[in-house]
């Protein structure tokens, strides 16, 4: 039996203060949550929010990781540095990251590779463009996008990973995807693992929904078998709205 699994990406939003305030909120509503929780902020405020969450059972990730190990990368974040710091999650590969950074398949493979050596549990962020979901491409793409970041590891390897379904189309524009269409392309994420290494594998391994999920959507998406939870954006920004998606998972 899968455990829900509610996470927040804050991407760049919010200020040390805000930031704060928003994982105290959260923590204070800590007793009723029966599903894991997961806050993505901002690099620059991952230590102060992780000590709000200290003796919480909220984890704290953060959004990005080098793919070098270390060195004269001005700019970067090392998975090592991350873990120093207690981090246990990282996104890799949102959909942004794709889109305004040119991060490619083969790079987040690399970040895959150095997140794992660091024992960063990866959320890994795949989904297709509107032009490829008008097309009726979108298996294709998101096969083809496992395939090349994430089919070279083994099943041992990448058994802590978590698997995010974001359709391009639905990120920010209020335009969820229906639970017919979530359903459909869980459904097939789920199956390829299955094919690649095991039915038992692939049935512990949780596919999460991203793109516009909000209070009013999240109950009709987590009714879908495949969908074991969300990465939700501009809900997760405000208390309210997130503690609600959390109640409807439960
Ligand atoms: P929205 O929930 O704002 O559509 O963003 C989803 C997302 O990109 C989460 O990573």
């Amino acid at each position: 039996m899968r455990k829900k699994i509610i996470a927040g990406n804050w991407k760049m939003n919010l200020d040390l203060q805000t930031a704060a305030g928003l994982a105290k909120d959260i923590v204070a509503h800590e007793g009723s949550l029966k599903c894991e929780v997961l806050l993505f902020p901002s690099f620059v405020f991952l230590e102060s929010v992780k000590n709000i969450l200290n003796k919480s059972k909220i984890n704290i990730g953060a959004q990005n990781c080098s793919h070098r190990e270390n060195g004269a990368f001005t700019g970067e974040v090392s998975a090592q540095q991350l873990k120093s710091l207690g981090i246990e999650y990282v996104l890799i590969g949102h959909s942004e990251r794709r889109e305004h950074y040119n991060e490619r398949n083969e790079i987040l493979k690399e970040k895959l590779k150095i997140a794992l050596k660091y024992n960063l549990k990866p959320v890994f962020c795949c989904g297709e463009p509107k032009q490829i979901r008008e097309a009726n491409g979108q298996e294709d793409f998101v096969l083809n996008q496992l395939k090349e970041s994430l089919f070279g590891f083994s099943a041992t390897e990448i058994s802590n990973i978590i698997i995010a379904y974001e359709p391009v189309w639905a990120i920010g524009t209020g335009l969820n995807a229906t639970a017919e269409q979530a359903s459909n392309m869980h459904a097939f994420i789920r199956k390829q693992f299955a094919k690649k290494y095991s039915d038992s594998f692939s049935a512990q391994l949780p596919i999460l929904y991203g793109g516009s999920c909000n209070p009013s959507n999240a109950k009709e998406l987590f009714s879908c078998p495949d969908v074991d939870g969300s990465l939700v954006g501009g809900a997760s920004l405000n208390a309210s709205d997130f503690l609600a998606i959390i109640q409807a998972s439960q």
